[in-house]
């Protein structure tokens, strides 16, 4: 039996920066994932227990209900039209489903899975995972005549905080369509957009009226600080969704009952995604100006939560010399050789520990 090979478990070799951080008399302030810290929306919680009781296994398609809602918070908050609500299928979180898409639809030896240059660790360990090749790619334009099965984008992007614009967006989409390569949009950042209003590529104005071959992935682990329910969802073209529900039901890939009833109240609450983006933003407009009090650059970071921060030497440098501060970041190098000089600054801390890495950055 030979093991799939997989690299190394990034955060695992930050042991001794965390250390060194949580040294700081005053604690440590980690800015190095994009864990959720603010409380479960009261909604949500009551939305989790009245399903409590419900004994039987759930549906691996999400209930009916949940589907609907999914199509309806999409069009509302994102002006996503033309959704057929049986082309929603609820995902234990998006992290497995990305994990395991490239697999689920059959891709393996030979094929390519083109993924951004900088890009969430888990696109390039799905390829991986299907015995499939990887292409980092800035752009369609560097992967030339290849035909990659499956492309991913992710607007706004981690780790950058980058927003592809309609145009860009659309490009990608005709250039796929020639090639018969499926596009895959995690929009798990789709919410939080700051100073640009992001798009799906599910937008009418990105497809132009055609779902074959696309495909959005939905988290509502930081819309709605679901992280711990484990809850998302992805859509778009029924035909691939129907292959993924099909695969699905075979391999027991279900959210919990419970869960699917939370996701449901979390996608009809606009108020409490509101209020987090409120939370988000606030903390954004005191790290920001003290990174850059710190000599910082911040790169693109005009959406999601995170900031792209650089001082232009290397990454583990910059993380060093932060978690010495008590600060702890990811080096941009966890996510694709080009970030070798960024770190990646996260907005999930509470505001107490906010306004610490602000005060230690400054003073
Ligand atoms: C780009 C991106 N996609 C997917 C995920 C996975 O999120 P979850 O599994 O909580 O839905 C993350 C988590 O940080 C992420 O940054």
């Amino acid at each position: 039996m030979t093991r799939v090979p997989l690299p190394d478990f990034p955060w695992d070799s930050l042991a001794e920066q965390t250390a060194r951080a949580r040294a700081h008399p005053d604690g440590i302030v980690d800015l190095s994932v994009g864990t959720p810290v603010d409380p479960v929306p009261e909604s949500i919680r009551a939305a989790l227990a009245s399903a409590a009781h419900l004994p039987g296994y759930p549906a691996t398609h999400g209930t009916p209900e949940l589907r609907e809602v999914a199509v309806e918070a999409l069009r509302r908050r994102h002006g996503v039209a033309g959704l057929d609500p049986a082309a929603v299928l609820p995902t234990i979180g998006s992290k497995e489903l990305v994990a395991w898409l490239p697999r689920l639809l059959g891709l393996g030896p030979g094929d390519t899975v083109a993924i951004p240059d900088l890009a969430y660790p888990t696109y390039e360990v799905g390829a991986l995972l299907a015995g499939a090749a990887v292409r980092r790619v800035d752009g369609r334009t560097a992967l030339g005549p290849e035909r990659p099965a499956l492309l991913w984008l992710n607007s706004p992007a981690n780790p950058t905080g980058r927003v592809l614009g309609a145009a860009h967006l659309r490009k990608v989409v005709d250039w796929a369509r020639e090639r018969g390569t499926v596009v895959v949009s995690d929009e798990c950042y789709l919410a939080l957009g700051w100073e640009t209003e992001p798009l799906s590529v599910l937008h009418p104005e990105v497809h132009g009226g055609r779902l074959d071959g696309l495909l959005a992935v939905h988290s509502l682990s930081k819309s709605a600080n679901l992280a711990g329910y484990r809850a998302g969802f992805v859509t778009g073209d029924p035909a691939l969704v129907a292959e993924l529900l099909a695969v699905r039901k075979h391999a027991g890939m279900i959210v919990p009952r419970p869960v699917q009833q939370a996701m449901v109240a979390a996608l009809a609450d606009d108020a409490a995604l509101a209020a987090q983006r409120e939370r988000y933003a606030a903390r954004r407009v005191v790290l920001r100006p003290a990174l850059e009090r710190a000599g910082f650059r911040i790169d693109h970071s005009e959406a999601g939560l995170y900031l792209w921060a650089t001082l232009g030497e290397p990454a583990a440098t910059t993380v060093d010399r932060l978690a010495r501060r008590g600060i702890l970041t990811a080096p941009g190098s966890f996510y694709g050789p080009r970030g070798g000089e960024h770190v990646r600054v996260a907005l999930t801390a509470t505001d107490e520990r906010v306004e610490a890495a602000a005060h230690r950055l400054t003073a």
